[in-house]
Formats: C-alpha cells, structure tokens, sequence
C-alpha cells in the first residue's frame, strides 16, 4: 500500500509541475483525467467540492484498477479467441484490411474508421460475454424490504449482480459456452433480445454503470484493429487453453491464466 499511494502522489506531483509550465498551452480536447480533475480543483471557488491530495490518489487507484487490468484482460481474452478460432481470426483481418488496406505501413484508427469495424466489434461483444472482465457488480446493501420478481429482499441484504452466471445462463444465451460473435450481428440472437431484459451485462447498467465504457470499446478496437493487420497468431501445441480457457485467479477481476500466443508478423 506504501509503495502504491508512493506512486499515485508521485504521479499527482509531476503533473502539478507539468501543469505549471505548460499553463494554458494545452488543448482542451488533448488534457487528460488527472489534468482535468486538477484544473477543477484549481478554479473551483466553492473549497468544500475541491479534491484533496488523497482523494486525487483514490481516484488515480479506482481509474487504475478498473480502467486498466480490465481492458488489458478483455484484450487478452479477444486475442486467445481469436487465436482458438481461426476462421474468425481471419474475418477480422479482412474487415480491418477492407478499411485500413493492407501494407506494410502502421496505421492509427481514427474515431470514424472505428465505427466501421462491425464484425470485430461482434468479437469483442462476444468476448465480453464469454469472459466479463468485471464477473459480478460490487455489492449493495438494500435500504427497504422489496420483492424481486416474488421473491422477498429483507431490508439490508448484501446484493451483487453476478454478470458472468448471467452471460452463461443457457435460460438466458442459447448454447453459452459456444464462442460464437454472429449472436451480436444483424438479426442476431443479441438483437432478438432487445427490449427483453438485460442479457448482456460486462458494463453494467444504470446510474452507476461503467463511467469508461466507450473509452474502453475504443481503446479495444484501436489495438485489436493495429494488430490484426501486422500479426497472425495462433496457439502454442502445449497451451494450457487449447481446449477452452483456463482463468486465473485475480483480484475480482477475470484474467486468462497463463495465456502464451505465438505471433508472426505479416510485415
Ligand atoms: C473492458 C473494460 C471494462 C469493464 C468490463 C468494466 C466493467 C465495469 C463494471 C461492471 C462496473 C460497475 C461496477 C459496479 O456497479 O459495482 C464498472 C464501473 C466503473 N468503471 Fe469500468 N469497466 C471497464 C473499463 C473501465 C475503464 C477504461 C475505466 C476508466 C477509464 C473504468 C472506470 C470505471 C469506474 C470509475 C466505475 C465506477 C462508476 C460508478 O460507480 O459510478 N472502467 N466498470
């Protein structure tokens, strides 16, 4: 915990004096989080609302943990899908190849080239099914007894939403342990659903859902998009998740265990 808060205040710190020089030179639309919760709490007149240097690091810690092992796991978890499937591997290139064209140039997504990858952004959706980063919400407390569908809440339980049981409910997702993105395509099992309830959770819903979700599509897209036109991958003969996928144990957050995937670069 030492070596942590350390390491948030350092980061508080360096960019106060980053901050100080660069006054006013940097754009709004280039600033990021930890910039804009600094400036707020410079111009804020009102000192009751103004961020402390600890309440900076809580935030630092919570856009750490939630912003960055999940979506470096859902990448991961894309990655291993893809590489367990090939055929699908293969149609994800081809899209991103039809909007980028091929080469042996990098490439850097744009926001609007993003939208364009339909059928890449089915695997994520599909990914995000399979293996919710984010298994289950964190806990809630009910502040009145109420009934749930016929059954009884007393007032004060413990109430989590148990994201990853739901995506693999097979009352919920036909067949659930099939990785298969065409349930997210047009027509598809995801869009017969719509308006049926809430089958497909890894955000969660409502007022306290996730605040980095669009964030995190894009980001997903941005790498998947990069690596896709400069590797093709498969996975090693003696993988441990040649069968399926073996999850490792982490601190409430879904991770592959001992994902090894070996790449070759087109160019
Ligand atoms: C694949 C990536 C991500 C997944 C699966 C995910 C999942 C979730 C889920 C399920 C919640 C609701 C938790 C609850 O209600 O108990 C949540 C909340 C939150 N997420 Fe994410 N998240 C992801 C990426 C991110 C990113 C990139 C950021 C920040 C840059 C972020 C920041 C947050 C924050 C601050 C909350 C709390 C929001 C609130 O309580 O109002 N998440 N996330």
């Amino acid at each position: 915990m030492d070596e942590m808060n350390k390491l948030f205040y350092n980061v508080i710190e360096n960019k106060r004096k980053t901050l100080a020089n660069l006054k006013d030179s940097i754009e709004d639309t280039e600033k990021d989080l930890l910039t804009l919760m600094l400036e707020a709490g410079e111009d804020t007149t009102d000192t009751q609302h103004r961020l402390s240097d600890s309440e900076l690091r809580d935030d630092l810690a919570i856009f750490f943990l939630a912003g960055h092992d999940t979506t470096s796991n859902a990448l991961s978890f894309a990655i291993y899908f893809l590489a367990a499937h090939p055929h699908i591997q293969t149609k994800a290139r081809a899209e991103v190849i039809e909007i980028f064209g091929d080469g042996d140039d990098a490439v850097y997504p744009t926001s609007s080239q993003c939208s364009q990858m339909k059928y890449v952004y089915m695997v994520m959706k599909e990914t995000l099914r399979v293996c919710p980063p984010a298994p289950n919400t964190s806990p809630r407390k009910n502040t009145e007894n109420f009934d749930l569908a016929g059954t009884f809440i007393p007032k004060g339980s413990s109430l989590t939403a148990e994201i990853y049981a739901l995506h693999h409910n097979p009352a919920v997702w036909r067949d659930p342990e099939t990785f298969d993105p065409e349930r997210f395509g047009p027509g598809g099992e995801s869009e017969l659903k719509a308006g049926t309830g809430l089958p497909w959770l890894p955000f969660a819903n409502g007022p306290r859902q996730c605040i980095g979700m669009n964030f995190s599509l894009a980001e997903q897209k941005v790498v998947l998009a990069m690596m896709l036109r400069r590797f093709t991958w498969t996975l090693p003969v003696d993988s441990i998740n040649k069968d399926h996928i073996v999850l490792g144990k982490g601190m409430g957050i879904l991770s592959p265990k001992d994902l090894r995937v070996d790449f070759i670069r087109r160019f």
